[in-house]
């Protein structure tokens, strides 16, 4: 198949009332071990590459990994740029073939966000690309927030409407109380202001850092709305693991590949737990 433009996929999971897995790849190993995962469980799935990822293996590496796998199997597979912050870059990728793009303009002021993302919705949709936008700023687990400081950040639902309707965007990613990476606290989902977004918009919700986050708390968010949900650190987690308990059983092994191969595996172990928990089993 060819990538699906993700707004496909996050309109049928809006219909069919459950959320399609955006998990994050950085080489050959974890566009596998997703691919493995979301045929074991006949899902669709995302795939989306961070800026980190870009940097790391090449904007070019990424696009013909995600189009090889597209290409080789039955289920539907989206490319997704992950938190784009960078006009230029975003164009480039709609040009390289992703079929999704999220201009992450949380850290700048309300206009100029509005600004940019409606530039980048303007020439994504003339050529059917979707688009993700974020509102509020999503924080990362290491970032040192006090507590009043939380508060401000989440997503502000009296800004929700206008920020739609200015942008035209596909999809939002709002804060609601979680953050990217391993949490050291269970997190507390701000629910309430999930419904109220919810009730003022009717696009897709996105929810990132989603990893850590208790899967009745997923399953919850699911049911307030949320259509996307962005799995890396636990992907990093298993990978890690897998190569760590390889070593262990066999410390003289000096094939990388008897211990990226069991990475692979915990990997497509913990992507399958997780599309089960989305309900996108079975969906593709
Ligand atoms: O959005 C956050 C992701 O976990 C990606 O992080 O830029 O280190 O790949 P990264
Ligand atoms: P986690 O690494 O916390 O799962 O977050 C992933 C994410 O939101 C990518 O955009
Ligand atoms: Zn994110």
């Amino acid at each position: 198949m060819v990538l699906v433009p993700g707004k496909e996929l996050l309109v049928a999971a809006e219909k069919g009332n459950y959320a399609v897995g955006a998990f994050n790849c950085n080489n050959m190993e974890i566009v596998q071990a997703i691919i493995a995962a979301a045929e074991a469980e006949k899902s669709p799935v995302i795939i989306q590459a961070s800026q980190g990822a870009i940097k790391y293996a090449g904007l070019d590496y990424i696009v013909g990994l995600v189009t090889t796998a597209a290409e080789t199997t039955e289920v539907p597979v989206c490319l997704h740029l992950d938190h784009g912050t960078d006009f230029q870059q975003v164009v480039r990728c709609i040009t390289r073939g992703f079929s999704s793009v999220m201009f992450d303009g949380s850290k700048l002021p309300l206009e100029e966000n509005i600004a940019i993302t409606r530039r980048i919705v303007e020439i994504a949709s003339a050529v059917n690309v979707s688009t993700e936008a974020e509102l509020g700023k999503i924080a990362g687990t290491e970032d040192d927030i006090q507590v009043h400081e939380k508060e401000a950040m989440l997503t502000d639902p009296a800004e929700v409407e206008y920020f739609v309707e200015k942008t035209g965007v596909d999809s939002l990613a709002v804060a609601i109380g979680t953050a990217h990476g391993q949490y050291k606290f269970e997190p507390k989902l701000d629910f309430t202001r999930l419904a109220k977004i919810r009730s003022l918009v009717d696009i897709p919700i996105v929810m990132h850092g989603s990893s850590g986050v208790p899967d009745a708390d997923i399953k919850k968010a699911i049911s307030l709305g949320v259509r996307k949900v962005n799995i890396d650190t636990n992907i990093r987690q298993a990978f890690v693991q897998g190569i760590k308990g390889a070593m262990t059983e066999n410390p003289q092994e000096i094939d990388p590949r008897k211990l990226l191969g069991p990475a692979r595996e915990a990997m497509t172990e913990i992507v399958r737990e997780k599309i089960r928990v989305f309900g996108s089993n079975g969906k593709a």
